[in-house]
């Protein structure tokens, strides 16, 4: 196969870091290349400068064997370039068409062609089966859909590279699917795909190669066919990792957690959590399944007192907690572990130590009366930063210095220090590298089995997975089926996930 562009020696520098250091990447036509690595590995700076975002210190790009310059996304474009970003760039209140015609619009005179246009979309959607309806509103269509959008609006383009960054991030497994489905479409045609991804078993079903970035350097350029998951988590973090969660069948205990009918409005006053029923006992994990924003937030801040739930019925072993403030909740038992570690979980410019006994700086031994005893707050801090490997010079500087890996370690360190009945975790390996990963879920699992409560909520169906012995998926504001692990996969998930019912293992799709 022919070299369709070659990045070579690319280096390119942030104030304080080196986000891209000698990096060579080549992308052959009709492949789909993976740029795999950690959070903050590099791969988005290394594609915003193909795409023309950012000029690099060093290096150069080729395209059929000639440098180019690309000063800007319209010199990238020219080349046939096409990028999806992670959070995507359409305007809500216009439609599809309009959202993909923008600056290049078909005119008759100087009006835009509307008719032109729309046929134009349809025509193309209909070519690469994508289902996309080109006068539906951006703000009406799922996440999936607009997914499609932001590729047809490449395609529009003329693109015969696309970049994809984080694509399956937001996607349920069935739509993944679907994805590589236009991918290979795609391909056959001769396009070339670059995927960004920090997810193993994607990248061993849907790619041709893949190159490894760790801390800005390739350490590695593989064929996926040669390569194991195993290999590629080694070459991304540097050690071997262990992958497999072990854990021990769950000893249940009492009812913890009872929840009944609960009911939450979200920031913007719409309800959000529609009358939830949900238990968690004493000794499990519960996990809650479920696509980004279909009420998990709102469920888990209407829990521990982050935001007013408007009815239903909250009891912590027996004791009502609907409807308190965080500080009665945490004092009657809750750890939480929340979704923004930075805005919700820590106070970034305070160090260490005062960060360690947050929410517990009213109690013994970290002060009496009004007298704060530093000498046990910072026995404290120093004992978590050991015991849950914190990485850090010492328990002084500030939150904010550490990477978002330890930060994690810090919070989940000390909510378990403050020996809950039940621990709420919120995404709670969300960005964290592989090492991190594993050691948390440890920590979980431990918790588990030394008899409390878990509730999970996760993003990543892998984690609800390994971890989880009960799984609730929410869809629409509702807990709409609880499944138990052994009961559970993710194609099953997946259909709950997207509000459809799974009865005796057949699919019943919405409205059948
Ligand atoms: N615009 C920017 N300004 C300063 N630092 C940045 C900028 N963009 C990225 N970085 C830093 O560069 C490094 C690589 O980031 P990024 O390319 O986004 O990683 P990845 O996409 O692999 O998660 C990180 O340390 C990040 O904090
Ligand atoms: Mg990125």
């Amino acid at each position: 196969m022919d070299k369709v562009m070659e990045m070579k020696h690319i280096t390119k520098i942030f104030p304080g870091t080196i986000a891209n250091d000698d990096v060579t990447f080549e992308l052959l036509k009709g492949e789909t290349h993976v740029l795999l690595g950690e959070n903050g590995a590099g791969k988005t700076t290394l594609m915003n400068i193909l795409y023309g975002l950012y000029q690099p210190e060093k290096g150069d790009i080729f395209f059929n064997g000639q440098v180019s310059k690309i000063n800007n996304p319209n010199d990238a474009i020219k080349l046939g370039i096409g990028m999806v970003h992670q959070h995507f760039m359409l305007i809500d209140k216009f439609t599809v068409t309009e959202n993909i015609i923008l600056g290049i619009e078909p005119k008759i005179g100087l009006k835009i062609d509307m008719k032109k246009a729309i046929n134009d979309v349809k025509q193309l959607a209909e070519k690469y089966a994508f289902n996309i309806e080109p006068t539906a509103k951006i703000e009406d269509i799922s996440v999936g859909q607009q997914q499609k959008v932001e590729i047809l609006k490449a395609l529009y383009r003329g693109a015969d590279i696309l970049i994809l960054d984080e694509p399956t991030a937001v996607l349920t497994p069935q739509e993944i699917d679907e994805l590589g489905t236009i991918i290979d479409n795609l391909k056959k045609e001769g396009k070339s795909f670059i995927l960004i991804t920090h997810k193993l078993k994607e990248v061993m079903k849907m790619s041709d190669r893949v190159t490894i970035i760790r801390r800005g350097k390739v350490t590695g350029t593989v064929y996926t066919k040669e390569t194991s998951i195993d290999e590629l988590a080694e070459l991304m973090v540097g050690r071997k990792v262990n992958l497999t969660v072990n854990k021990s069948e769950a000893k249940i205990g009492k009812d913890m957690l009872v929840v009944e009918n609960l009911q939450v409005k979200n920031h913007r006053g719409i309800l959000a959590v529609k009358g939830v029923n949900l238990t968690v006992r004493a000794g499990e994990i519960v996990g809650i399944a479920g696509v980004d924003g279909n009420g998990q937030t709102e469920l888990v801040e209407a829990l521990t007192g982050l935001i007013k739930p408007q009815d239903g019925k909250v009891m912590l072993d027996g004791k009502d907690i609907f409807n308190k403030t965080p500080r009665e909740i945490s004092d009657s038992g809750v750890g939480h572990v929340p979704e923004d570690r930075q805005k919700r979980g820590l106070i970034l410019d305070f160090s260490l130590f005062e960060n360690s006994i947050l929410g517990l700086y009213h109690k013994l031994p970290f002060s009496k009366g009004i007298i704060m005893k530093y000498n046990e707050i910072r026995k404290h801090s120093q004992r978590l930063i050991s015991e849950f490997d914190v990485r850090t010079p010492s328990d002084e500087v500030t939150a904010g210095s550490l990477s978002g890996g330890n930060q994690q370690k810090l919070i989940v360190a000390r909510e378990i220090s403050k020996n809950p009945n039940i621990l709420i975790a919120a995404q709670p390996t969300r960005g964290l590298d592989v090492g991190a990963i594993e050691y948390i879920h440890k920590r979980i699992v431990e918790e588990r089995d030394k008899g409390k409560a878990v509730l999970l909520v996760s993003l990543e169906l892998d984690e609800i997975l390994s971890l989880s012995d009960r799984i609730a998926v929410m869809y629409d504001g509702n807990v709409v089926d609880i499944l138990e692990r052994k009961d559970a996969d993710e194609r099953k998930l997946g259909i709950l996930m997207a509000g459809g019912t799974v009865k005796n293992d057949k699919e019943v799709r919405d409205g059948e």
